[in-house]
């Protein structure tokens, strides 16, 4: 997928910002090496490097990465993808916020996160959720039925039940899992919503015309009106899954 840097800087900085918070719980070290997985436009990496640990961002996206190294260019950056990776010295951590519901090879991811990190390493790692945006999805998912267009959905949002099974088979012990409701701001009052789907929601409508993608969006905006915007914004209805795990020794 194509991501517009500048849009998600602009429109979508609470992904980093919220980010904070998982920074929190990783807890970073001087001299401790870190890998920030699905580094984005590198916020998140920076802030773990002010800790005094040494940390490698990798993203698949080079659109995100030119923005990344142009905000820090003293950070080191690779294009990489969460299922193909590998580096010769093994991390102390890996971090990983928002990023995750886009892999669908799960299984090859977390084979490679176990790889990469050294005996007793740890995995902080935060994403969507089971049901994540699901009023979007579905309201969208309508739209698009009725104009006569295919719907598939591209993200993959697990359960705890579905997700930590697999980090135990590779290797991981898992120390917390949490799944929670963050009901989420979209910064323009007027266009969120259209903002966000524009944003994260691009293929959607890889096969749709114009004229129909907007109209689709006008629909999904009258219809969720009454659901998502309150008190003068619009918001995006979240899950978040987080998860603590460490390699085994
Ligand atoms: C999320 O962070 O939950 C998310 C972001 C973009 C698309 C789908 C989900």
């Amino acid at each position: 997928m194509n991501w517009n840097s500048d849009l998600y800087t602009q429109k979508h900085a609470f992904v980093f910002q919220y980010g904070e918070g998982l920074l929190e719980v990783l807890d970073p070290k001087p001299g401790e090496r870190i890998l920030d997985l699905g580094c984005g436009s590198g916020e998140l990496t920076q802030r773990i490097a002010e800790s005094g640990a040494t940390v490698i961002g990798i993203d698949s996206s080079a659109d995100m990465l030119e923005k990344a190294r142009t905000q820090f260019p003293n950070l080191e950056f690779y294009q990489r993808s969460a299922t193909e990776f590998s580096f010769d010295e093994p991390f102390d951590a890996i971090f990983s916020n928002a990023v995750l519901h886009w892999v669908a090879d799960y299984e090859t991811a977390v084979r490679q996160m176990v790889k990469a990190l050294k005996p007793g390493g740890r995995l902080v790692i935060e994403f969507g959720g089971k049901n994540n945006v699901a009023i979007i999805v579905d309201a969208v998912a309508r739209q698009l039925e009725k104009f006569g267009y295919p719907f598939t959905l591209f993200w993959f949002f697990p359960s705890i039940g579905e997700y930590t099974p697999v980090l135990e088979r590779y290797g991981f012990a898992v120390r917390l899992a949490q799944h929670y409701d963050r009901d989420t701001l979209l910064s323009d009052p007027e266009t969120g919503l259209t903002d966000w789907i524009e944003q994260f929601g691009g293929y959607f409508f890889e096969n749709v015309t114009p004229s129909d993608k907007t109209a689709i969006l006008e629909a999904v905006n009258v219809a969720l009106r009454p659901v998502l915007f309150r008190d003068g914004h619009w918001y995006a209805d979240y899950k978040r899954i987080r998860i603590i795990a460490e390699k085994s020794l």
